[in-house]
C-alpha cells in the first residue's frame, strides 16, 4: 500500500527556497511513498483555551486529522533568528495537544534546514529537533539535512542545479524511507 508522507514547511512565502528544495528532496522517495504538503498558514495560534473540545477551530481539526494520517514526516525549516520560524513552531504545538493526545508521536520523521548563508540553519534545524524527541519522534540522525548558500544551488526557476546535491538528497530520502519501515505498525 502506498504510504503517506506529509511535507511541512515553515516558509509562508511564494518563492521559498525552502519549500523549492523540500519539494525536489521529497519527488526523490522511493516508489510507493506519496507526498502532501500540510498547510500550517491557517492555523491560528496555539491557545490552551481552545483545547476544550466546544471550542478547537476547525482548522486545527482538520490538521490534526490530516497528521494522524501520515506514516511519515518532512519539516523543512527556514532559520529565523538562529530558530525555527513561529509557523511551524506554532503547528507542531497545535498537533502536540490536548495532552496525551499528540498527533505527532510515534511518527518518524526528517528535518532539512535551508538558508542563503553559510551556517545552513544550524540552529534551526536542532530547535526542530529538540521539540521532535520531546514528542517521541523517530528523526533520521544521519546524514543530517543542512542546505547552506542556497542561491548557489537553484537557477531561475530553483531548480537544484548541482547534481552532488541532488544525489546526496536521494540517498537521504532512502534512509527517511528505511526508517518509516522500521517503524511502522
Ligand atoms: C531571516 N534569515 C535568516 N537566515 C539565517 O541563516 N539565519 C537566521 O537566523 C535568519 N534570520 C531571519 C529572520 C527573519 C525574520 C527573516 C525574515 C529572515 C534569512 C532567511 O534565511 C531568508 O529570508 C530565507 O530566504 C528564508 O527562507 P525561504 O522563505 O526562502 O524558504
Amino acid at each position: 500500500m502506498t504510504k503517506k508522507v506529509g511535507l511541512f514547511v515553515g516558509s509562508l512565502r511564494k518563492g521559498s527556497y525552502t519549500r523549492a528544495v523540500a519539494q525536489q528532496m521529497a519527488a526523490q522517495l522511493p516508489d510507493g511513498y506519496e507526498v502532501k504538503e500540510i498547510q500550517i498558514g491557517d492555523l491560528p495560534l496555539y491557545n490552551q483555551d481552545f483545547d476544550d473540545e466546544n471550542q478547537v477551530p476547525a482548522t486545527w481539526k482538520r490538521f490534526r486529522d490530516e497528521v494522524k494520517d501520515l506514516d511519515g514526516v518532512i519539516f523543512a525549516t527556514p532559520e529565523y533568528n538562529r530558530s525555527v520560524p513561529a509557523v511551524l513552531k506554532n503547528a507542531i504545538d497545535v498537533g502536540s495537544r490536548p495532552y496525551g493526545q499528540s498527533v505527532w508521536d510515534g511518527t518518524p520523521a526528517v528535518i532539512l534546514s535551508v538558508s542563503p548563508g553559510a551556517i545552513s540553519g544550524f540552529g534551526a534545524n536542532h530547535h526542530l529537533r529538540q521539540s521532535l524527541t520531546f514528542l517521541n519522534m523517530p528523526v533520521v540522525q544521519q546524514p543530517e539535512l543542512y542546505i547552506g548558500n542556497v542561491t548557489n544551488l537553484l537557477d531561475d526557476d530553483l531548480k537544484i542545479t548541482n547534481e552532488g546535491t541532488l544525489k546526496f538528497l536521494k540517498g537521504a530520502m532512502a534512509t527517511f524511507a528505511d526508517l518509516i519501515t522500521r517503524f511502522e505498525n
